[in-house]
């Protein structure tokens, strides 16, 4: 489509990233939409369908592709290994093979779940990868697949990504501190709390300097990109519902226990320690997202339906 006007594909635009670049990328050119089933003016790719992305690449022939969609169920994955092979990675392999065939970039999302979670300080991109359990080997597959394939591309690495809609550790807290007399969540896993509006917004950001970057400064390759400082899933927790009492959302705030991981079997196993460096964002790009406290406090204030979430304030 040589229209002179940017043409960007957004695949898994239903997804939490995916419904925050409809809006980020929007002022940047026309965004062609896409989601699994399609509907409302929107382009149908299925990614669990073989050929389903490459054709619609093929037809709009875009200058950027963002891709949004993944297989996210980290514990379904164990029992759903191929399903989630399939999206994670055979159908990346797919989108790029098809970006680099129609010239188009790339930006696609992974994920810290590819580091074991025993390292001692944040981990940079290079560190070596090795995945716990299958949604992570599968990630990790995805962007092995895409790098050989697709020269020009960007694979942000975030981690604990949550919003004001979708489902998410936020939205969870909400509904149990209504439901339950006191709640207990896991301290010994640490990471950082990333708003998918910020990375939404750090994605357009991106595509934006590359565009305005002369080739010899362009820079490509995998980028780690989270919200500065470190909490654990409990300290998160009690963040959420501090602010949600501050707000008036919740009238008592119930007592919540720390547990161990091992309190708290999962089928999947997850890092202990998933804090990533984005030092290198900050060097090449001059993005830095805001800590994970100010994260929260701007998505609490998105949230449109606190009374649906907490019916009994
Ligand atoms: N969530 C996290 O904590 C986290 C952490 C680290 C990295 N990431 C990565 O960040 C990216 C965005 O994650 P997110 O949190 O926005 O995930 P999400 O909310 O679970 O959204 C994923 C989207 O992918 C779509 N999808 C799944 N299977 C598909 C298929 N076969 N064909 C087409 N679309 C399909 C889903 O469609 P439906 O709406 O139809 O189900 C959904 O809209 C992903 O690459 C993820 O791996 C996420």
């Amino acid at each position: 489509m040589a229209t002179g006007i940017r043409q960007i594909l957004l695949l898994g635009a239903n997804g939490q990233v995916g419904f925050e670049l409809c809006r980020s990328l929007a002022p940047l050119g026309q965004v062609h939409v896409a989601d699994r089933s399609g509907g409302d003016g929107r382009l149908a790719v299925d990614l669990a369908r073989p050929g389903s992305a490459a054709e619609v690449i093929a037809a709009i022939k875009p200058d950027w592709i963002v891709n949004a969609a993944a297989y996210t169920a980290v514990d379904k994955a164990e029992q759903e290994h191929e399903l989630a092979d399939r999206v994670n990675h055979l159908a990346v392999a797919e989108i790029a093979a098809a970006a680099d065939e129609v010239g188009a970039k790339l930006v696609h999302y992974s994920t810290d779940y590819v580091f074991n979670g025993r390292a001692r300080s944040p981990y940079v991109e290079s560190h070596p990868t090795e995945p716990l359990g299958v949604y992570g080997q599968t990630k990790l597959a995805g962007e092995h697949a895409l790098a050989e394939r697709c020269a020009e591309h960007l694979i942000l690495r975030t981690a604990w990504v949550y919003a004001s809609r979708g489902h998410n550790f936020l939205r969870s807290m909400l509904r149990l501190a209504a439901e339950r007399p006191r709640l207990t969540i896991v301290a010994d896993q640490l990471g950082a709390p990333t708003p998918a509006r910020q990375i939404a917004d750090a994605t357009a950001l991106l595509l934006q300097t590359q565009d305005a970057s002369f080739e010899a400064h362009k820079h490509w390759g995998t980028y780690h990109l989270t919200a500065a400082g470190l909490t654990s899933w409990y300290g998160f927790a009690c963040a959420i519902i501090e602010s949600a009492h501050q707000a008036g959302w919740l009238s008592a705030m119930p007592p919540i226990t720390a547990i161990a991981t091992a309190d708290y079997p999962t089928p999947a196993s997850r890092p202990a320690f998933s804090a990533l460096d984005s030092g290198r964002l900050r060097r090449h790009f001059g993005i830095a997202l805001p800590g994970w406290e100010s994260g929260l406090a701007q998505v609490m204030g998105q949230l449109t339906d606190p009374q649906r979430i907490l019916p009994n304030p």
